[in-house]
């Protein structure tokens, strides 16, 4: 059985490499012909016997060159390409940008490389997306923004309905642009519970929980990333007799606060640009804000934590006018 493993035996298998390249420089190096020439080293999968060598590939495949018929002796040859383990160990600018194209917008790869994930994560997506062969409609679904009907919908059924059933005490809310009355290029959930305090070890459970859950209805279809307090993973909402079509991929968010749970919901609905200038009038005022707490700054080091009860508090505390969700684009 062994030979099965053989490198030009499994020509199908590899073909998703030769699609992560081609989705590479079409998004990260807009280089349209090699895109068309990678896409067309991908479609020989189809041929029902196995192709022996890029010579033979270049015969019978339209757009398959002299250069793309190397890369397929070299795959065949090693079993790996050399150009995509490069991209695969950058860990520079052009896969953060990958990264960006991966998830949809900007700020999603940003996420990805505050979290340390960098290429490696990278790896594991690609090996989901692989599985469900699936990157070319994963990309072009989460650039697609999410109408407002939509989100509702999910709010309807996600937090009103499917939390409940897991336990009745959960509070979810949707923040980031939905709750900025915008519309949403991904959901972006925080999550509570009213046994979860910051010093409890329970947040995992009560995040993993959720998202089993979720994944047991079929709605989250892939995970990301998953970690004690945050799940980063995609989501789809099934179809409906009343819906005319089927519901895209969605990029899904699900944060648990690590503190006070209004620093979360402030942070969390955003704007990027809102907190960024927030931020800077509480240093004005003599305070640190971030996602967790807001506390008094001291000579040398950040005080104790305020306590927190609402979003008002916190504006309060530093002496900002207060400002409805919709009002905090900047
Ligand atoms: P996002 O989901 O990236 O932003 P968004 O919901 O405002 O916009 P979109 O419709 O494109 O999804 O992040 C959610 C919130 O997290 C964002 O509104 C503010 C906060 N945030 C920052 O303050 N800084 C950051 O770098 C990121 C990534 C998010
Ligand atoms: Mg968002």
């Amino acid at each position: 059985m062994s030979k099965r493993k053989a490198p030009q035996e499994s020509l199908n298998e590899g073909i998703t490499d030769f699609l992560v390249l081609a989705n590479y420089e079409k998004n990260v190096n807009r280089a349209i012909h090699k895109y068309n020439a990678y896409k067309a080293a991908s479609t020989i999968s189809k041929y029902p016997h196995k192709i022996k060598n890029g010579e033979e590939a270049k015969k019978l495949q339209d757009g398959v060159g002299a250069k793309i018929a190397e890369k397929i002796d070299e795959f065949l040859q090693t079993g790996k390409l050399r150009k995509l383990e490069k991209i695969r160990n950058d860990d520079t600018s052009s896969s953060i940008n990958f990264l960006t194209r991966v998830t949809g917008i900007p700020a999603a790869a940003r996420k990805f490389v505050e979290e340390g994930v960098k290429t490696l994560e990278l790896k594991k997506i690609e090996h989901k997306l692989n599985h469900h062969q699936q990157i070319g409609l994963y990309f072009e679904e989460f650039e697609k923004r999410i109408p407002r009907a939509e989100m509702e919908k999910m709010e309807q059924t996600l937090i009103l309905g499917e939390l409940e059933k897991v336990d009745q005490e959960y509070i979810g809310t949707i923040c980031g642009s939905y709750r900025r009355a915008a519309s949403s290029g991904d959901i972006d959930i925080l999550l509570t519970h009213p046994n979860y305090t910051s010093q409890t070890e329970k947040q995992p459970k009560l995040l993993h929980a959720v998202v089993e859950h979720l994944e047991s209805i079929g709605f989250v279809t892939d995970t990301l990333s998953k970690g004690d307090t945050k799940f980063m993973g995609v989501c789809q909402l099934q179809q409906n007799d009343e819906d005319e079509e089927e519901y895209l991929h969605r990029r899904i968010d699900i944060l648990i606060p690590k503190d006070q749970y209004y620093c979360g919901v402030l942070y969390f609905t955003g704007s990027d640009i809102f907190n960024k200038n927030m931020r800077t009038h509480a240093l004005e005022k003599g305070f640190t804000l971030n996602e967790y707490t807001i506390r008094p700054l001291g000579v040398t080091m950040a005080g104790e934590p305020l306590l927190v009860d609402s979003e008002k508090d916190i504006f309060d505390y530093i002496q900002y006018k207060y400002r409805e969700p919709k009002d905090r684009s900047e």
